[in-house]
């Protein structure tokens, strides 16, 4: 992409409010593996139903709490790439919510204020037996400070709900919202693949930033095909020259 097309930077500097969806490649730029990519995504290397059901946790929690304590060390070396950045800095000069599927933390860290997880975060852990969260402690898993049982990671896994208000407060956002931006998703896990369908049966342009297409491309406004670093910055650039525009 040279330059975004013309009718998505008049979107883009008139755009009110911005909500930007992230899914698992917004993250891969800065080293962390995606789930369905052929060869290095993690589903390619891990059987999903050994390791993030709550049935797998029940069968075996030494093996599920080390497969995510070795995710969580791999985050906590990472750091947000160029995309993570441009997307904090426009949300300083402009109204931006993120939505996001990842566990990593790593839209907080590049600065972002308002990010909805939807699936939770890798760096906390919680009771398994519903009591409350807790820091994770000593042990493979650490036991509960409250009830004994074993903690677990913060995370949504396969079968479960999202956690209480997130879906609804990331509907919320982007019915109101006046851009939508789908960025690193394959949208293929529900209920967060239904979010741009909501906003474009609502009327809302979508962008979709991906180097490969979904199931949401054909129907996106712009399928801009490149990666969360390369393009994000020069999209949140063309948004920023609204200012100098209206000045005019
Ligand atoms: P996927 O691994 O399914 O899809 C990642 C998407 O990112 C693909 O469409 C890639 O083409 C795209 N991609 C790769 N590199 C990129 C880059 N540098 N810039 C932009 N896009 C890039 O990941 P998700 O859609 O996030 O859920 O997966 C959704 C959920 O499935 C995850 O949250 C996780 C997983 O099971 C749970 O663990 C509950």
């Amino acid at each position: 992409m040279s330059e975004p097309p013309e009718d998505l930077l008049h979107c883009l500097r008139a755009a009110r409010r911005v909500v930007a969806l992230t899914g698992a490649g917004m993250s891969a730029e800065s080293g962390v593996p995606t789930f369905r990519a052929a060869q290095t995504g993690l589903w390619a290397r891990f059987d999903p139903m050994d390791l993030a059901t709550p049935e797998a946790f029940d069968r075996d929690p030494v093996r599920v709490w080390q497969w995510y304590a070795w995710r969580r060390e791999l985050v906590g070396r990472v750091a947000p790439n160029a995309g993570h950045r441009a997307l904090a800095d426009w949300g300083r000069r402009a109204h931006v919510t993120i939505v996001t599927q990842n566990v990593d933390g790593l839209h907080q860290q590049a600065g972002s204020a308002e990010v909805i997880e939807l699936h939770g975060n890798l760096r906390r852990s919680v009771c398994s037996a519903g009591c409350g969260v807790q820091s994770p402690g000593a042990g493979e898993p650490p036991p509960c400070p409250q009830c004994g049982a074993p903690l677990r990671p913060d995370v949504v896994w396969f079968g479960e709900l999202l956690p209480e208000g997130a879906l609804e407060s990331a509907m919320a956002v982007v019915q109101a919202a006046d851009l939508v931006l789908s960025v690193g998703s394959s949208n293929q896990v529900q209920p967060a693949a239904e979010l741009p369908f909501l906003a474009l049966r609502n009327g809302c342009p979508v962008a979709e930033v991906n180097p490969e297409a979904t199931p949401l491309s054909a129907q996106a406004d712009w399928s801009l095909r490149g990666t969360a670093a390369a393009l994000l910055p020069r999209l949140a650039a063309a948004a920023s020259r609204r200012g100098a525009e209206s000045d005019e």
